[in-house]
């Protein structure tokens, strides 16, 4: 991460307080400033440059998770509970008043006396709105339905940024400005959805978006709008073999919504450490992986992915800092602007 902090090691105090007692609903919340001054807390927090281990030490998260996880709860439990903080967890629905009838609102409401903050993650879109309603405390939005994983995009993005910081922090030369693949559907997609929203906050460093789908519109109303707006080029296409030259970074999920459900990509959409890559393309995904990723992919240069998931718990742990407002206090004040 040191890469992040050549430039500028400083943080801009004013734009990680935008996310003081703030839910994180949306990747759609985030500008180019707020990632990357929380992808600069991170990096800090990597290379264990602050004295963190008591910042949240009166702080308790109740991690909900009525939909399986591995990276995503105990990450943030991991982060959490390396900053002093204390968890209570929900790991499984069936083990909650849900597996009774209870709504999400009066758990919501039960929340507010257990915690200070919520990560929640739920197989149904709604489930946040409904989670919402009566609670008072920060809420996290860890996946819900098909709709958006915003943390899943902030660690995305943290990968990305310390591979190459001039994205955010820097102007890459016209001719080598990136082109991204992206495998999936992000309109039903919520890792590919979040990436993609934040991908266009870059417009300046990004030549192209490609998104490589069997369907015929993967783009949903919202992202058709902000890709409609947006300077990048964005491209459609089934032939991501014939484009694998092209690429710089390919982002790709386990599974794909192709029209009638979820299944897995056919073998066109399938990487592998024979598949026609360039040298330097980095691939992302936030796993678990299914098929269209080989594990022989996992010893080349190409497997940006475990860096994605081990840079997790430290975006996390700055997002967290970031909310409650332990920002200053944790940084040594002469790297505060
Ligand atoms: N990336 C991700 O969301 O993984 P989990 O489903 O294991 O949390």
């Amino acid at each position: 991460p040191q890469g992040l902090l050549r430039q500028e090691p400083r943080l801009r105090l004013d734009v990680l307080d935008r996310l003081h007692n703030c839910s994180v609903l949306s990747a759609a919340q985030f500008d180019k400033d707020l990632l990357g001054e929380l992808a600069k807390l991170a990096a800090h927090l990597q290379l264990r440059r602050c004295p963190v281990s008591k910042a949240l030490e009166d702080k308790i998260m109740a991690a909900a998770f009525f939909e399986p996880s591995t990276r995503t709860r105990l990450s943030f439990e991991s982060a959490m509970l390396s900053v002093g903080g204390k968890t209570i967890s929900v790991a499984d629905a069936k083990t909650t008043g849900v597996a009774k009838g209870e709504s999400l609102r009066d758990i919501g409401q039960m929340f507010n006396s257990y915690a200070d903050l919520v990560v929640v993650r739920h197989t149904e879109q709604s489930a946040i709105a409904e989670m919402s309603e009566y609670l008072r405390i920060p809420l996290i939005n860890g996946g819900n339905g098909s709709d958006e994983h915003p943390t899943q995009a902030l660690a995305d993005w943290y990968a990305l940024l310390k591979w190459r910081p001039e994205i955010a922090f820097g102007a890459i030369p016209e001719r080598f400005r990136l082109n991204i693949g992206i495998i999936g559907t992000p309109g039903n997609m919520r890792t590919v959805k979040s990436f993609l929203t934040l991908a266009l906050l870059f417009h300046e460093n990004i030549n192209h978006i490609t998104i490589f789908s069997e369907m015929a519109d993967p783009l949903g109303d919202d992202l058709r709008e902000l890709c409609d707006n947006s300077p990048i080029g964005i491209n459609f296409s089934r032939d991501l073999q014939g484009n694998l030259e092209y690429l710089d970074v390919i982002y790709m999920n386990a599974i794909a919504f192709l029209g009638d459900g979820y299944r897995f990509y056919s073998e066109d959409f399938q990487l592998s450490a024979a598949s026609r890559l360039k040298a330097d393309t980095v691939i992302l995904h936030p796993l678990a992986r299914g098929p269209e990723l080989a594990a022989d992919l996992d010893d080349t240069p190409h497997n940006l992915y475990f860096n994605q998931a081990d840079g997790a718990v430290w975006v996390r742990q700055a997002l967290l800092l970031a909310i409650f407002g332990r920002v200053r206090g944790t940084v040594p004040d002469d790297l505060l602007i």
